[in-house]
């Protein structure tokens, strides 16, 4: 078989060990010929292939980023975009794609699979917020990341009695503030999940640096929101991939605590460095299990599905159950989030 692979949507650690395990298994095991597409869909749009061997992917396990590419290119939103995709994968004589990517990714995925094309998906994404796993690729090095930034700011907040505000990603969930915020011992944890009362953390603040202590840590997700009636000056400008370009979050924050309460603030936004540099062992073997798992699936003509983690176990679910829908922060995380501060 020739067997299509891609890296779609922002990079994270532990793609190489997925796209490893794909390599080694498929062409060890099964004989397959594997084909790697520069930068995600982009790459299939515009036919930019690269066979990949086992040369290739020599010592790449503890690297991150993604030896392929990527990009945030969306094949159905792009004038014809789709076309260009079903084209490639005519001419490459491509029997079965293995995409793997987040939410964007996926769905573009699940579209390409309704044209008829062979598909199977693996989950990545830092924020982990694709439906249907209980992880994806990525999160844990992020959370280890942003959990490490937290315990160093501990000690120059607590030297300068200041509150800190840690911008950590998840436009949508906020996966990595609330565990990172549980790990790093954070006093307020605020995720897209509970759109907070700026009142509320002010008066938290106050009480606490009145009762307990001087400083205070606040881990905040790229997304959350203040609550609907609540008033904070500064704006917000969003870009057209949806990120935040101006006024984000933090800067909102850290004005209204300044001038609520008179406490010097700082922000430290944590942003790529999150997705940057070598995977956690948890990530490379994630990565591992899923690219074993999706060549297998393909293998076997089961296509049409996403490798998901389940109970421990990997499993296949169908791709269409998952595509567009978003995983949020279950409430008893966030609340033991609350419950520690
Ligand atoms: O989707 C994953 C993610 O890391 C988000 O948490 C973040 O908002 C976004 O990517 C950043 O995207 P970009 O790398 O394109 O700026």
């Amino acid at each position: 078989m020739r067997v299509g692979l891609l890296t779609g949507g922002g990079d994270v650690p532990g793609l190489n060990a997925a796209i490893r395990a794909v390599v080694k298994r498929g062409v060890g095991e099964h004989g397959h010929h594997i084909v790697g597409f520069r930068n995600g869909w982009k790459g299939v749009a515009e036919g930019d292939v690269q066979p990949l061997t086992r040369q290739d992917i020599r010592n790449v396990l503890p690297i991150g980023g993604t030896l392929l590419g990527t990009a945030r290119f969306h094949p159905h939103a792009t004038e014809g975009g789709l076309e260009s995709v079903l084209a490639t994968i005519e001419n490459e004589h491509i029997d079965a794609l293995i995409c793997i990517g987040g939410d964007g990714t996926l769905h573009a995925a699940s579209k390409i699979a309704e044209a008829g094309v062979k598909i199977v998906a693996i989950p990545k994404t830092i924020d982990n917020d694709v439906w249907g796993t209980e992880s994806s690729i990525g999160f844990d090095t992020a959370v280890t990341i942003a959990t490490e930034a937290i315990d160093r700011i501990h000690t120059t907040a607590e030297s300068h009695n200041r509150v800190m505000i840690v911008e950590v990603m998840g436009r949508s969930a906020g996966w990595i503030a609330a565990t990172s915020g549980i790990a790093g011992g954070a006093e307020i944890v605020l995720a897209p999940e509970q759109p907070f009362d700026i009142e509320r953390v002010v008066r938290f603040l106050k009480h606490r640096h009145r009762a307990h202590a001087s400083f205070s840590i606040i881990v905040v997700a790229e997304g959350a929101t203040p609550a609907e009636g609540t008033s904070m000056d500064y704006e917000m400008q969003v870009g057209r991939f949806g990120q935040i370009v101006a006024g984000g979050i933090s800067d909102r924050l850290k004005h209204e605590i300044e001038q609520r309460t008179g406490f010097d603030t700082r922000v430290t936004v944590l942003g790529h460095i999150q997705r940057g540099g070598t995977p956690t062992p948890a990530d490379r073997i994630l990565g591992s299990r899923f690219g074993v798992a999706a060549i297998d699936a393909v293998t076997r003509g089961e296509t049409g599905v996403m490798t998901a983690i389940r109970d421990g176990e990997v499993v296949l679910v169908p791709l269409e159950e998952v595509a567009g829908k978003v995983k949020h922060v279950p409430h008893d995380l966030l609340d033991v989030a609350r419950a520690l501060a």
